[in-house]
């Protein structure tokens, strides 16, 4: 296939605006698929871009992973993941972890912070229905804490602790862990997005040091990473797993006191995104209105408006930029 005429929010500086540019996208293998982007979520992982967390990525960068839209009329989610042939198991299943040739969508190609996007065929998976902006929303919470659970170890009538519970990746992933029996309790800093958490069926939990009165917990699955780890390990029972996920600030993360680690025999694990057999079960979970999708939508236009926002704490769940009708 040729190039095509496309409309990009284009990020030329880090922590500068994104720039609004018509420009022409070439196919970055002949194989590659043509998708009309209709909704795209803006991550944590794109906004710690952003801010030049990512000290392997170079402006100019077109972002977005979380990428929905049409397929020579029909929709689609396109898995994030780019990904060699080795990788490509029918059945979607293969570990990101060990993939070698694994990049995300959006970072080493253009993603979907544009009108048009080129992605490999075994990426295109069919959506239940037209509702992009829901998928855009919820999908990659979902899938994050599909495989999170996995890595932790998780099961029914276990406690977890959410930190970053709020935010696009949180306040998805914890419906998930409601489905698999948890009881969950969630982290904010803020009073009413604790409300919003409740709702949910999820003890809000404001005071970091909140487990002197609720008591430890079994798991903590952390979404901020240096702010919080040192107060958020101190949640856990002895022998207990803490899953970093996330890092917001993208700053290096110190242990302030390793011996609380080694006398309460606590493990620290990663938890590497998520492979496409997990992302077509959170579609399908989302599809079936399993997860209430929280977020706000934008034109793409109005990226900037959308940083802003994320940016400032005045969301709950994610900004989802809007293409077209
Ligand atoms: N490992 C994976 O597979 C995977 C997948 C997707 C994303 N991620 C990572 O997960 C992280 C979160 O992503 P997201 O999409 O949920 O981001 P997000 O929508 O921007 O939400 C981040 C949340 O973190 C909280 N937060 C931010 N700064 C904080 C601080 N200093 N102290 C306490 N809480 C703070 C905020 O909650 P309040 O305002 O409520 O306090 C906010 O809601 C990012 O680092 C992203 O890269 C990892
Ligand atoms: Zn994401």
């Amino acid at each position: 296939m040729a190039a095509v005429e496309a409309k990009a929010a284009v990020l030329r500086g880090f922590r500068e605006p994104f720039e609004i540019e018509r420009l022409r996208l070439e196919p970055p293998d002949p194989s590659w698929k043509l998708v009309d982007v209709k909704a795209v979520g803006v991550c944590g992982r794109d906004v710690v871009v952003w801010k030049g967390g990512f000290t392997n990525l170079k402006p100019p960068l077109i972002l977005g992973h979380e990428v929905f839209g049409e397929h020579e009329g029909r929709p689609v989610g396109v898995y994030p993941g780019v990904v060699g042939p080795e990788c490509m198991t029918p059945d979607g299943s293969f570990s990101v972890a060990s993939c070698t040739s694994y990049t995300i969508l959006g970072e080493e190609v253009p993603g979907g912070y544009s009108t048009k996007l080129w992605a490999p065929g075994w990426n295109l998976v069919p959506l239940p229905d037209e509702e992009y902006a829901k998928y855009a929303a919820a999908t990659c919470g979902v899938a994050t804490y599909i495989h999170a659970s996995k890595v932790a170890g998780l099961v029914a009538g276990m406690r977890v602790l959410v930190v970053g519970a709020s935010g696009g990746v949180g306040v998805h992933g914890v419906q998930y862990l409601k489905m698999l029996g948890a009881e969950v309790l969630g982290y904010t800093r803020s009073p009413m997005k604790g409300e919003v958490l409740r709702r949910l069926g999820v003890e809000p939990v404001l005071d970091p040091l909140g487990y002197r009165r609720l008591g430890r917990v079994d798991v903590v699955l952390e979404n901020v990473g240096a702010s919080t780890i040192n107060w958020s390990m101190r949640w856990l029972k002895p022998g207990g797993t803490l899953v970093l996920i996330g890092n917001v600030e993208g700053a290096p993360i110190t242990l302030e006191r390793p011996a609380y680690v080694v006398m309460r025999e606590l493990r620290i694990v990663g938890s590497a995104a998520y492979d496409k057999r997990e992302y077509t079960e959170a579609l399908k979970l989302i599809g079936e209105g399993a997860v209430k999708p929280l977020y706000r939508s934008y034109p793409l236009d109005r990226i900037n408006e959308a940083y802003s926002d994320v940016a400032s704490g005045r969301l709950v769940g994610r900004a989802v930029l809007t293409v077209g009708g």
